[in-house]
């Protein structure tokens, strides 16, 4: 039943405008519009300016992406969307706009949390990912260890008491005048670097699964700040040491949690699950503790609507349902 079904998804949580449809197991479409070059000036994402380019970006993305998929609006027999965690005012664009949509079709509206849609991401190209599995998800806002033992048993066992991964690359990014956003841009100035050229701080919580990203920022501003002018340490060497430095801590809570809850799957998704150094880590893990691994392309770790598809799909197939049902079927009975 679900194989035929068309399933149309909306993730405007924060800077991407995105719209997918979803096919059974077939991406028809992944359109994602970012606003990189509205916020770049600024350093950073500025929520007021994000949910109006939302607003007058939204209407003509649903129309091109139902163009490219040869569809009508009366094709689709699903919508989904976000509905957090994320910026209010962008999160309330996708929300109104798909929810508008369904109601105009009169078709079941599906809400995924956005976490949830970053952890099931991995089976838009892999249907075999299967609980048990551990994850790490790892965005500009969340760093989570979560433990999915059946779908929709998310057992949270670390998080961050401070900066998210992400947060600690952009925050870095912006100080140094690097790029935003900050990963990407500290990924590529890092490459041909030495990673242990500078020591940085691996830093460690109370509890053994969370983590902490801001002393580890601290000290590399630190570093510079106190850099002698006749120190041989070039940019590259810096990003490569940061990024070492934050790929390290994430492994390792991540590596303890899975080590002694003995689970043979791992996975992982959110933007910072692009980084190449931190993907080529937790492969190498995976190799030498004949582990699965399931990681979603870097196009599917940062945001996308194809990760919200899977997931509203994923939930219906586990009956682990999320909605905001406006079809008239559902008010008349
Ligand atoms: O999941 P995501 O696209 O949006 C949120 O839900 O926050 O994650 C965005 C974060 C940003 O902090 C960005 O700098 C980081 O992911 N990111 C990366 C890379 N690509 C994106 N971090 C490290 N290396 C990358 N290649
Ligand atoms: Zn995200």
């Amino acid at each position: 039943m679900l194989d035929d079904q068309i399933i149309l998804g909306f993730e405007t949580s924060c800077d991407e405008t995105a719209i997918a449809i979803l096919k059974g197991d077939e991406l028809l479409v992944n359109t994602i519009s970012s606003q990189v070059d509205i916020h770049e000036k600024f350093g950073g994402v500025v929520p007021e300016v994000a949910s109006r380019a939302h607003a007058e970006m939204i209407r003509n993305i649903f129309h091109a992406s139902l163009n490219s998929a040869n569809l009508q609006i009366s094709d689709i027999d699903i919508v989904s969307t976000t509905d957090g965690p994320g910026l209010v005012g962008s999160l309330v664009v996708g929300y109104n706009f798909a929810k508008s949509v369904a109601w105009s079709i009169d078709k079941p509206f599906l809400t995924v949390d956005h976490m949830v849609g970053h952890l099931a991401a991995p089976l838009i190209e892999n249907r075999t990912m299967k609980p048990p599995f551990m994850t790490l998800l790892v965005s500009g806002g969340h760093t989570q260890i979560v433990l999915v033992e059946e779908w929709g048993n998310y057992q949270l066992l670390g998080t961050t008491i401070d900066d998210a991964a992400g947060e600690a690359f952009d925050k870095l990014s912006r100080f140094c005048g690097f790029g935003f956003p900050g990963g990407p841009a500290i990924q590529k100035i890092g490459e041909g670097g030495d990673p242990n050229k500078i020591e940085l701080p691996r830093p460690k919580t109370k509890h053994e699964y969370n983590y902490s990203f801001s002393g580890l920022k601290t000290a590399a501003t630190n570093f510079l700040n106190n850099l002698d002018p006749n120190d041989k340490v070039t940019k590259a060497d810096f990003a490569a040491s940061y990024q070492e430095a934050i790929v390290d801590s994430l492994l390792s809570n991540f590596v303890k949690a899975v080590n002694e809850t003995g689970v043979k799957n791992i996975s992982g998704g959110g933007g910072v699950m692009a980084n190449s150094r931190l993907r080529e880590k937790m492969n190498i893990f995976a190799e030498k503790n004949d582990l699965n691994i399931y990681l979603p392309t870097p196009k599917l770790s940062t945001d996308n609507a194809a990760m919200i598809c899977v997931a509203a799909q994923n939930n219906l197939i586990t009956n682990d349902i999320n909605t905001d049902d406006v079809r008239l079927s559902s008010i008349i009975t």
